[in-house]
């Protein structure tokens, strides 16, 4: 057996190993529920090898949509004690016990990409997973965007990036009071030097406990919450789910009204997170409009969005040169660089993956095939970690990730290419 396909058959067994009967977990132990995103990019790694699986993944993934359209960031489809804050401290409002925020908008592009793998078997659940899409990224419309049509996170969490340096200002305004006595379980599972602080740590529950005592109302959450980020991952994300959704309403022949003008809207919305003291994409502070002065593998998303710009390609060339492996999640240069510290420096797969496909979409070819040989290596030389430090390559947090897995199945791997 050549080492590509053991590593290909190891990928496969990460998947199957994590699969709940349905749904994957990201990883046993430290995040043993359905995570949105996560969920999303595992249907993409099941598609290479079990299409049904892929669609049944993206099926339970929808089936906790609220009725307000939100997709909940955590589905908490059994109880496990292991981990906190679960449903009792969300108190989501769902068909499922949930969080209460969503996360970035992937699965649109998910269910498009295991369409196409196989068009006639797809139809049928991609008719039916349509609308839903259509009203989760109503509610998006709706409860997200900034007044330049940014689409904002309302939890560090929310974008899924817990820790970039972004949030700092925002995260520094916030007074926990009140937050109370809790355990954090993700320390048990992985050495606290790479996860988050206490002191982010305490303004993450206190704004869920926020939350819940609103009853995740988006409105009154609008209106109550110190937290209010516009962010290049939720914007660039959903504008591009938002172009496959048009792509697949015309495709199955489904209704498709007022898809271009939102297209055209979230176009807007990307552009004006252009920070031009940095000539970068970056997060702005959705109260006063400030920028957070960050180069992030966030920013990197344009092409992906269809929005990319030279300028950020000069960025693409200096940042690499920087680092061994990947897109860094913060800037080597800056001052907040922490190689090892979960979205403070280190690299993950499946952004170099959205990254590298949105760079070889957009023509930049000779960066695409980088991004794609350096998430290579580093999988191949370190294993399926959550994440991986870019200047030596060392893993970092928990092992077998499914979206690690995934991310190689899909793209990574020679298979992939030849595909
Ligand atoms: C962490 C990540 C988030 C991910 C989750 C499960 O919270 O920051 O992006 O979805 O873990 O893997």
């Amino acid at each position: 057996m050549t080492i590509q396909s053991d590593l290909d058959r190891q990928a496969r067994d990460i998947l199957r190993g994590n699969d709940r009967g349905g749904y994957t977990v990201p990883t046993a132990g430290l995040y043993p529920y359905q995570w949105n995103w996560d969920s999303a990019i595992c249907a993409f790694g099941f598609a290479t090898f079990d299409v049904p699986r892929a669609w049944s993944e993206l099926e339970s993934l929808l089936s906790g949509q609220w009725d307000n359209g939100m997709v909940p960031h955590i589905l908490f489809h059994k109880p496990d004690p292991g981990y906190f804050p679960g449903p009792d401290v969300w108190q989501g409002i769902g068909p499922i016990p949930s969080s209460g925020i969503t996360q970035p908008a992937v699965a649109g592009s998910m269910v498009r990409l295991v369409y196409e793998r196989d068009p006639d078997a797809g139809r049928e659940v991609a008719t039916r997973l349509y609308p839903k899409l259509r009203a989760w990224h109503r509610w998006f419309l709706d409860w997200r965007l900034d007044s330049r049509g940014a689409v904002c996170s309302t939890h560090p969490w929310e974008a899924g990036r817990d820790n970039t340096p972004e949030w700092d200002r925002q995260m520094e305004r916030i007074n926990p009071e009140g937050v109370g006595e809790y355990t954090r379980r993700d320390t048990g599972h992985v050495d606290p030097s790479m996860r988050p602080t206490k002191f982010d740590y305490d303004r993450y529950i206190w704004l869920v406990q926020l939350g819940a005592r609103l009853q995740w109302d988006p409105a009154a959450l609008n209106a109550a919450s110190p937290f209010r980020m516009a962010d290049p991952t939720m914007t660039f994300l959903l504008l591009r789910a938002h172009r496959d959704v048009l792509w697949l309403g015309e495709a199955l022949d489904l209704e498709t009204d007022g898809l271009t003008d939102e297209i055209a809207q979230l176009e807007k919305g990307a552009d004006s997170l252009w920070n031009p003291v940095l000539a970068s994409f970056d997060g702005r502070d959705a109260f006063d409009g400030s920028f957070a002065g960050c180069i992030s593998n966030a920013s990197y998303l344009c092409w992906w969005a269809g929005v990319g710009r030279p300028e950020q390609a000069k960025h693409y060339a200096k940042v690499m040169e920087q680092v061994q492996y990947g897109l860094p999640s913060y800037q080597p240069d800056g001052p907040h660089f922490d190689s090892r510290r979960y979205w403070r420096g280190p690299t993950w797969a499946f952004i170099n993956m959205l990254a590298g496909m949105g760079l070889a979409e957009a023509g930049l070819t000779k960066e695409a095939a980088l991004l794609r040989e350096t998430t290579r290596a580093l999988i191949a030389e370190n294993g399926f970690a959550e994440y991986f430090d870019p200047l030596d390559g060392s893993p970092a947090g928990g092992k077998s990730f499914s979206w690690t897995a995934a991310t190689w199945l899909a793209w990574a791997s020679p298979s992939a290419e030849e595909a």
